[in-house]
């Protein structure tokens, strides 16, 4: 079997719980190691939340180490809306007896990076700040990164704003240094993030298992059924379910260039769907657009059951 060694940037919150599951139970993923940032909540909290996952999913000694505190222009913004005020439902859960790795976040993924003998693929679902600092810290060891899989940006509407999604709105200019950086990005956005969802019958389901993983997850999603009603997305987890089953999402490349300025559209991905002819045309290209491919639709059901399959073992 194939698998694919991958780097997870979190801001843990309840999807990027999903995701961190996922990416410690599929057999195809080699999770090498995973770095936090200031996003939905502090990273500090971020990396309690993660460490807690980390433990539900039975997961061996992955390195986690802390990133950014801040963005790297402007204030924090909080989802506490979304997520509580710890980022994970206010749930109260036991706190992890787990270490943080000694290094910082820029210097785990430059370790990691450098010492796997096989292609890595960073998947950020946070704020893109740390891999930022990583690019610019780093830039002969950023050339080694297969792809960049993200959570982030939307080619239609906006979460955080009318026109930005909250992870490229959280630190935009951090967003554009990674959009422009000539990694290869697939940009898992707005335009599928919301679809794959568990309802909270499923979720009762999954507390009823005899699996550990699958109970902390059924847990999870409950409370927050309470928060926001059901179903309940899934988030972040479809942008590490795009790294190992490409099959389940349909992509296009267009140009894509992120708005930094202070106005209304301050953190919008501007992807530019204009037909070729019209750019042959109206040779208007967007100034310091990168290309990128931009996931589009994607196999809900596909997506859902191979969550729920990795989750629970026992899953029916
Ligand atoms: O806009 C959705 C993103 O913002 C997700 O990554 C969610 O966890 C929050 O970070
Ligand atoms: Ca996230």
């Amino acid at each position: 079997m194939t698998r694919t060694s991958v780097i997870l940037d979190v801001d843990t919150g309840i999807d990027d719980a999903f995701a961190l599951l996922f990416a410690a139970r599929h057999p195809k993923i080699n999770l090498l190691g995973v770095t936090c940032v200031d996003g939905n909540t502090n990273v500090d909290q971020v990396i309690a939340n993660t460490l807690k996952v980390l433990d539900a999913a039975g997961a061996g000694d992955i390195p986690v180490a802390r990133g950014a505190v801040k963005p790297l222009l402007g204030q924090s913004h909080y989802a506490e809306y979304v997520h509580g005020a710890d980022g994970m439902g206010d749930l109260g859960l036991p706190d992890s007896t787990r270490s943080i790795d000694s290094r910082t976040a820029v210097e785990l993924i430059r370790d990691l990076v450098e010492a796997s003998s096989d292609p890595v693929t960073l998947v950020p679902l946070a704020p893109l700040t740390n891999i930022a600092l990583f690019l610019r810290a780093f830039p002969e060891t950023a050339k080694k990164v297969e792809r960049i899989v993200l959570m982030g940006g939307s080619a239609s509407a906006g979460n955080a704003t009318p026109a930005a999604e909250f992870n490229v709105w959280h630190d935009p200019e951090a967003a554009a240094i990674v959009f422009q950086s000539g990694v290869p990005i697939l940009m898992y956005g707005l335009d599928v993030f919301m679809r794959p969802g568990v309802t909270a019958e499923e979720a009762k389901s999954l507390e009823a298992s005899t699996d550990p993983c699958a109970q902390f997850a059924g847990a999870l999603i409950s409370a927050f059924v309470e928060r926001i009603g059901s179903p309940v997305t899934l988030g972040d987890y479809g942008a590490v379910a795009s790294v190992i089953a490409p099959e389940l999402i349909t992509t296009q490349f267009f140009d894509v260039v992120v708005d930094t300025s202070a106005g209304p559209a301050r953190g919008q991905t501007i992807v530019d769907r204009r037909p070729p002819l019209e750019l042959e045309i109206e040779p208007m290209r967007l100034e310091s657009g990168a290309h990128v491919e931009v996931t589009l639709d994607l196999d809900v059901e596909g997506m859902r059951n191979l969550w729920l399959t990795t989750i629970d073992q026992h899953w029916k």
